[in-house]
């Protein structure tokens, strides 16, 4: 496994592929141990990095990392969680990140990320950035990151920080859905914000497994537009590419999905993982290189078939 500097920080060694655990969440119909088991097959792996958040499940993916963490060693895991856009008042984001800790069963938050910001633009942010500084004092959190952050919220954040860095921001970035390029990456880049790829798999679309007639149900992702027709005809030049790049180096196409993404500096995509399989796959999708042929025509092509802004 390669790993990486969250946000060009040495002492924040990532590997280069991380584990998402919205999975662990009641939300995704899948099996609490079989996440279990995918968190200590990541480890296996050479995988650290696991992301979770309070909001997924109120708190049940956090509860059920807790479990994995006790097995399979705190030690050894980089651990990533999320205060909900409406905790964002000074005393409320303080409160959130004990019962956070508490869930996890651990003494500190490695990364503690604000998971969207204020959707009504009502709370001050100098009032959640200096809760975020007083936990980073107190040794309760190692590293501040954001999430679905614009430019303009980054800019405004980093002037309430002073010297304390952001080091990531986690974003949606796939294949499909690139519209993070424009602004968020350039910026990142140039401040030394690393890139956390949430859905990184379009949430399936780019296995190769769905099609029209065969979309998931009874999950979150029931109603999701990714898996309108039009969308899943859409994907289909891409997944045959990444159907026949994956013959060439005995990948599957979720694995050239993952790689493009893991292939770009200080980009980590996080898939999520249901079960052990699932886990090993995304782990092992960052053994080879695509050269750099290959990754200007898959970009080529993606960037012709590029999903419209589409809600998550
Ligand atoms: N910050 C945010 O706002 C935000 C938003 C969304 C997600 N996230 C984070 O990002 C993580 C990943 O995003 P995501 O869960 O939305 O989407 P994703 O990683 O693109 O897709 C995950 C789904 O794809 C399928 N899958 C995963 N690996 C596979 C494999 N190797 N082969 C076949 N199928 C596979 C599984 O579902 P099936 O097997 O049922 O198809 C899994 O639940 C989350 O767990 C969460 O930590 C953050």
């Amino acid at each position: 496994m390669e790993y990486t500097a969250l946000g060009h920080n040495e002492k924040l060694r990532v590997s280069k592929i991380g584990t998402g655990l919205w999975q662990a969440s009641n939300a995704w119909n899948a099996v609490e141990e079989d996440v279990i088991e995918a968190v200590g097959t990541a480890k296996e792996k050479g995988i650290n990095f696991l992301d979770t958040a309070e909001a997924y499940g109120k708190g049940n993916s956090e509860r059920v990392l807790g479990k994995a963490l006790k097995e399979y060693g705190r030690e050894n895991f980089f651990v990533a969680t999320k205060v909900a856009g409406a905790h964002l008042r000074y005393d409320e984001l303080q409160r959130a990140a004990s019962a956070s800790i508490k869930r996890l069963g651990v003494d500190y938050i490695d990364l503690y990320q604000i998971h969207w910001p204020d959707p009504w633009e009502q709370i001050p942010m100098s009032q959640t950035f200096r809760a975020m500084k007083k936990l980073h004092e107190e040794g309760k959190i190692r590293a501040v990151g954001v999430s679905n952050f614009a430019v303009r919220d980054m800019e405004e954040a980093r002037g309430i920080l002073g010297d304390l860095p952001i080091v990531s921001n986690q974003v949606r970035y796939n294949l499909l859905q690139r519209n993070i390029e424009e602004e968020v990456v350039p910026f990142c880049k140039k401040n030394n914000i690393s890139i956390i790829a949430w859905s990184p798999l379009a949430q399936g679309v780019l296995t190769g497994k769905y099609s029209p007639e065969n979309i998931p149900n009874g999950d979150v992702r029931e109603g999701n537009e990714l898996f309108a027709p039009k969308n899943l005809e859409k994907a289909k030049e891409i997944l045959s590419m990444l159907k026949s790049l994956g013959e060439k180096y005995s990948k599957t196409p979720a694995q050239i999905a993952l790689n493009w993404l893991a292939s770009k500096k200080d980009v980590i995509p996080i898939p999520g993982a249901k079960n052990s399989k699932q886990a090993m796959e995304n782990a092992d999708s960052v053994s080879f290189k695509l050269t750099g042929r290959e990754i200007s025509e898959m970009e080529s092509l993606s960037s012709a078939t590029i999903f419209d802004y589409l809600p998550a």
